[in-house]
């Protein structure tokens, strides 16, 4: 259920019109005071770029993650720094397009490679960058195979035994080397983690044989949240202590102490986030009795993109006393993958809910991460709005866009 109270929401929904994303601050306060045993918490902002998100992050001190030229210029934006070992942005991808690169290079920007040619190309741009290297370990394990980032189908990281060409492209192009990075995908599970911890071991065991010094290890992100009732949360304690165990390992193999970073995004702010919408149709189709709703998956795209499931709850006076029943929820989009309660493969899945009716809103929950980040323009539909709430104080962090915005682009 989302952290703040129906009433709370309906309010929401009222000043600042629906469909909108609502954000509580303190929910995400205590998901990154849990996360405090690591050195550092370094947030992967694809999971909910909003500047305003990035400026609470930086003030509860965790750093930050960026993934394209854009994320790199809203991490400076939200104030963050790029100078020392320990730098507030640092840029992870598996390939540089020029003009990332030239930003890269202008705001010296540690980077985390995926790829040796961007040692190459990074190298001749600007000598003497610091570098982590992402390293695929050969396995990976996702929520869904589209967020799996391990293994030989992955794109992501340096193949493990690349390692000694990478660690050589590292010396050859005159590179720093800061650290040693894994993330094998979204959505943790601990028999995975420890073969993850054994591979890191590994390779900082590799890179020490080969000469090479180390200041970091990361863990990359991925850690879950319980979707749906029955699924259970990390225990951040036993996956701090797993790693601790491995940092341990790397400093008797290094010789020195080595910082612990973790990255996630999701843990940090899915909870905290909920989608309003507002139920402007229902229609029966056989069996099928349809809600349709004024958000769609431009909004969010999760469902349609994963089979993701996302709880729901209807915000109506007389909610209580609703009978209930099973409904398919969808949305406005002339797309018939545009429902909200799908299965892998776009398989309906209809879902037990108060009877909802023209006019109720309808909450959709633990979309604070990939939400607002995934959404699109499909349908020229502009997106909407985002509102964050802190206690009894909230305020607009993104007014939504209009359609002379995005015809304005077009006037060439
Ligand atoms: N670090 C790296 C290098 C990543 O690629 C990702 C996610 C993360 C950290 C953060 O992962 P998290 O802690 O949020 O699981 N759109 C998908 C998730 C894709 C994640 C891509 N990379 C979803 O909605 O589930």
């Amino acid at each position: 259920m989302p952290s703040l109270p129906a009433q709370r929401l309906a309010t929401l929904a009222q000043t600042y019109g629906a469909p909108l994303w609502v954000y509580d601050a303190a929910l995400i306060r205590q998901r990154i005071a849990e996360l405090k045993c690591f050195d550092v918490v370094r947030f992967a902002q694809k999971a909910c770029s909003n500047t305003h998100i990035l400026r609470l992050m930086r003030e509860q001190g965790v750093q930050v993650d960026a993934v394209s030229r854009g994320e790199i210029l809203r991490a400076l934006a939200a104030g963050y720094s790029t100078d020392g070992d320990t730098p507030g942005v640092v840029f992870t991808a598996d390939l540089l397009d020029r003009a990332t690169l030239a930003t890269v290079v202008e705001h010296s920007v540690t980077v985390n490679a995926g790829s040796i040619d961007m040692l190459h190309q990074l190298g001749a741009a600007s000598p003497g960058h610091k570098v982590w290297l992402r390293i695929n370990p050969g396995f990976g394990h996702g929520h869904s195979n589209k967020t799996n980032t391990g293994g030989e189908q992955s794109k992501h990281g340096i193949w493990h035994t690349e390692l000694l060409t990478a660690l050589a492209a590292v010396r050859s192009n005159g590179l720093q080397l800061v650290g040693l990075h894994m993330h094998i995908g979204s959505g943790v599970d601990y028999a995975h983690l420890s073969e993850v911890c054994g591979a890191m071991v590994g390779l900082v065991q590799q890179t020490q044989a080969a000469g090479y010094d180390l200041h970091a290890i990361s863990t990359g992100g991925g850690l879950s949240i319980p979707y749906q009732d029955g699924e259970p949360r990390v225990d951040t304690g036993h996956y701090f202590g797993l790693w601790d165990a491995a940092r341990r390992e790397a400093e008797r193999i290094m010789g020195h102490a080595l910082v612990l970073e973790i990255e996630p995004g999701r843990y940090l702010v899915a909870e905290s986030g909920c989608l309003l919408t507002e139920v402007r149709a229902t229609k029966q189709a056989g069996a099928n009795h349809f809600v349709l709703v004024d958000a769609g998956f431009n909004e969010l795209m999760r469902p349609a993109m994963y089979g993701s499931f996302h709880g729901m709850s209807v915000i109506a006076a007389d909610a209580a006393e609703r009978p209930l029943g099973e409904c398919v929820v969808a949305g406005p989009l002339c797309e018939s993958g545009d429902v909200f309660t799908q299965g892998d493969g776009g398989v309906v899945l209809p879902r037990l809910l108060p009877r909802a009716r023209v006019g109720d809103l309808l909450v959709i929950h633990d979309t604070g991460a990939y939400g607002a980040s995934m959404s699109s323009n499909y349908n020229s539909r502009p997106l909407i709005a985002e509102a964050l709430v802190d206690g009894d104080t909230d305020r607009l962090i993104r007014r939504r866009q209009t359609v002379d915005e995005l015809l304005a682009l077009e006037a060439v």
